[in-house]
């Protein structure tokens, strides 16, 4: 969970994979889909949102709260070490509706802390497909009232999220790879400290020279095999470690080491993305374990301007 929680604690942003997008939390096709789910709710119905993150889906519910003038308890759960109140604090509008949740961090949803029976609505946005799915649908179940749902928007394989994080994620494998390109910048740059403590200048250096011809012969070897998609990824990737060597400073091996540190967290969250994916296969088993459990599924294509966002899962006892 490391990798999230540094995520977390890092962004102000309300979305996962936000690395270089706004703060921008669900809205339109996506709201309107969270909306008629609250629609039939008792006024003081008990809500869960599982895998909250940043809080995106459980600030949604509290909006719409406030505008339906509805009592309902929020609750939000993360396995990671979530922190939305500090990460939303330069956004009055969103701390102010996070004062009304709470939030659980370093909370698993294989092991909720709710009591039988006492939940109206369990809610998740890209996070339930990410746990131990025998064990989170079975605490769903016991955690839900009688009449009670689970409703899920879960990453299908099919999106071009999907398909472009798998891209993005062969990039960054091949990247940080035994003897690749990072290496090779890290063993650069270790080469820089050592003649900056010999108080010589690393462009004076044959060594240094040489293997950094080396390094570009392999980024330009490494380019030529990628795709224009892929290109793009290794571009925006790349460019802050090509950044340390244009101007070698003794110190940039340590900024070196934080950026990969940063980039394998990516990487992490990505295969945790990739892992999660609805296939074919992965929804058959949901439908059967919920079936062992007395469950009944339904299904539906979740589209954004028409762009397949996401498959939505509904549940409830038959
Ligand atoms: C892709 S993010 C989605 C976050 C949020 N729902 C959103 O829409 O922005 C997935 C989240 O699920 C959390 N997560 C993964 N496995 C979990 C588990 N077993 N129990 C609780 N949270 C989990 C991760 O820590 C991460 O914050």
């Amino acid at each position: 969970m490391e990798h999230w929680t540094a995520y977390w604690q890092a962004t102000t942003s309300l979305n996962s994979f936000a690395e270089g997008e706004a703060a921008t939390g669900y809205q339109g096709e996506l709201a309107h889909f969270w909306q008629t789910q609250l629609a039939d709710l008792p006024n003081d119905a008990l809500i869960a949102d599982l895998g909250t993150g940043n809080g995106a889906l459980a600030l949604l519910l509290a909006e719409q709260r406030l505008l339906q003038q509805k009592e309902w308890r929020i609750l939000a759960l993360d396995a990671a070490a979530i922190r939305p109140q500090a990460g939303l604090a330069q956004q009055p509008r969103y701390a102010e509706l996070a004062a009304t949740i709470r939030f659980y961090p370093q909370i698993a949803m294989e092991q909720l802390p709710f009591a039988r029976k006492s939940m109206d609505l369990l809610v998740s946005q890209f996070a339930l497909e990410y746990s131990k799915l025998e064990l989170s649908l079975a605490e769903a179940v016991r955690v839900l009232k009688p009449g009670g749902r689970l409703v899920a928007i879960m990453h299908s394989h099919e999106t071009a999220l999907a398909k472009d994080s798998a891209l993005a994620l062969s990039v960054m494998t091949a990247l940080n790879a035994g003897n690749g390109i990072l290496d090779r910048i890290q063993q650069l740059l270790q080469l820089v400290t050592h003649l900056y403590a010999q108080q010589q200048l690393p462009e004076h250096n044959a060594g240094f020279i040489q293997a950094n011809r080396q390094l570009l012969t392999q980024v330009k070897q490494y380019q030529q095999q990628l795709s224009v998609a892929e290109l793009d990824w290794f571009q925006y990737l790349f460019a802050p470690f090509a950044a340390l060597l244009f101007q070698p400073k003794a110190e940039n091996n340590q900024q070196f080491l934080l950026l990969r540190q940063q980039l394998n967290y990516y990487r992490q969250r990505l295969a945790d993305q990739q892992a999660a994916c609805i296939t074919p296969l992965r929804r058959q088993l949901i439908d059967q374990l919920m079936q062992q459990l007395g469950w009944q599924t339904s299904w539906q294509e979740l589209r954004v301007e028409r762009e397949l966002f996401g498959l939505s899962l509904t549940s409830f006892a038959c």
